[in-house]
């Protein structure tokens, strides 16, 4: 049985937390700050707890830069309730402003929304799904596919050029979606995609926020799961253009144009008028999620981890990189992720023995995801840079062995 210091976990998450927050997290669910109580029991309404949320939110608006109009949220249900929350409210927003245009007329709007579409970039497993929720919600016909990488690459591996997306124009644009970095596939954006500017945009940010410096202003939306970078499973963290909240239409109003009512506890204005506790948030996952993003503060904002992220992923696709033989990184230069990155050994029997001695050395979790296989390793912030270079050392040995089979 392995102690926590003989392994290094890669996965691709729930990822490995930093050991001082586990250490600190162990004694706050037992006794938190003399209270008695652990924290789990601390009810979400006390002092307690809003000093926890207060602190958290101001932890994450520092370390990104949140402008002042935009609003935290601190929700549940993962990344996948954000693809239903974010489509429901990003049509609320669309429908209200269509119709404060059209100063009330519900009939010139219901003229607009035939034409109406929802853009979605698809580059990978996880914007896939999103678009798959928003034809569930609203109709095959109301989602406009904007690009599909598996269409183009054959695979999901590379970013279309945005001269080739197919975007809808205009007004009739409900809003664009992309998953800033594909988990599954190791397919990342180097930077906001330009063509998005000034449009209203939602990206998925799960997999790798808090890892790189990012203009908030120019999203309506970011969101993200907190297992990866941040903390725990099940907290989720919305960051929203505040004219959001304000820019809703009534149920009636949504009724009226046969659309659907978002469930309560995915509706954004309903959460932002009651600080993200319209009911029981989990205070210990917020908590934890505060203490990571104390110790990014501490150790230099978001530019050092950017930084850091940066070498240490340029320092595996070197190494991958030395080894063309034996390595094959499966998405195309350009779109490597800096957080998962996905390749094939060859010949296939290599993968078996490669996962095996790494894992005889402590680094678990690199098997791929099971829908792609291969190898994935995931370099999330927890990932010191140390353990990199023990897993690059490991990378070396591997290749001299078997380049001379
Ligand atoms: C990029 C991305 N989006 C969404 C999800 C779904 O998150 P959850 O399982 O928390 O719903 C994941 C999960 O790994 C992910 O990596």
């Amino acid at each position: 049985m392995p102690t926590r210091e003989e392994i290094t976990y890669f996965g691709a998450g729930p990822a490995s937390l930093p050991t001082t927050v586990l250490k600190n997290a162990s004694s706050a669910i037992l006794n938190f700050q003399n209270t008695g109580l652990g924290l789990a029991e601390h009810s979400h309404r006390s002092a307690l707890s809003n000093d926890i949320l207060a602190t958290t939110e101001s932890s994450i608006r520092n370390l990104l830069s949140i402008p002042k109009d935009y609003t935290v949220l601190f929700m549940q249900g993962g990344g996948t309730t954000q693809f239903s929350a974010v489509a429901y409210n990003l049509l609320g927003y669309w429908v209200q402003g269509q119709l404060d245009k059209a100063n009330g007329d519900i009939e010139v709007v219901r003229e607009r929304l035939k034409k109406a579409r929802m853009d979605y970039v698809v580059t990978g497993g996880w914007s896939q799904k999103g678009s798959e929720e928003a034809k569930r919600l609203f109709g095959e016909e109301k989602v406009n596919v904007v690009t599909d990488s598996k269409k183009v690459f054959g695979r999901y591996s590379g970013i279309e050029e945005e001269k080739g997306w197919k975007r809808t124009e205009g007004e009739e644009r409900i809003f664009t979606y992309y998953c800033d970095n594909e988990t599954v596939d190791g397919v990342e954006f180097p930077g906001f995609p330009r063509g998005l500017e000034g449009g209203v945009v939602a990206a998925d940010m799960s997999s790798n926020i808090l890892s790189r410096r990012v203009d908030v202003s120019k999203f309506h939306i970011i969101f993200a799961g907190a297992q990866k970078n941040i903390g725990t499973t099940g907290l989720t963290i919305a960051i929203l253009k505040s004219s959001i909240l304000q820019t809703q239409p009534t149920p009636t109003t949504l009724r009226a144009l046969s659309l659907p009512i978002p469930p309560i506890m995915m509706s954004y204005p309903m959460l932002a008028k009651h600080n993200s506790l319209y009911n029981t948030l989990p205070i210990f996952d917020v908590w934890v999620a505060g203490e990571v993003m104390k110790g990014l503060v501490a150790a230099g904002g978001l530019a050092k981890q950017e930084e850091v992220a940066n070498r240490k992923a340029e320092k595996l696709y070197a190494a991958l990189g030395r080894a063309p033989g034996i390595f094959k990184v499966v998405p195309l230069e350009g779109a490597r992720s800096r957080m998962n990155i996905c390749v094939r050994a060859q010949p296939a029997e290599l993968e078996g023995v490669f996962l095996k001695g790494a894992e005889e050395r402590g680094f678990l979790g690199l098997k791929g995801h099971r829908s792609v296989g291969g190898i994935r390793i995931s370099n999330y912030n927890s990932i010191t840079e140390a353990s990199v270079d023990s897993l690059v050392q490991y990378i070396d040995e591997f290749v001299q062995k078997n380049a001379q089979i």
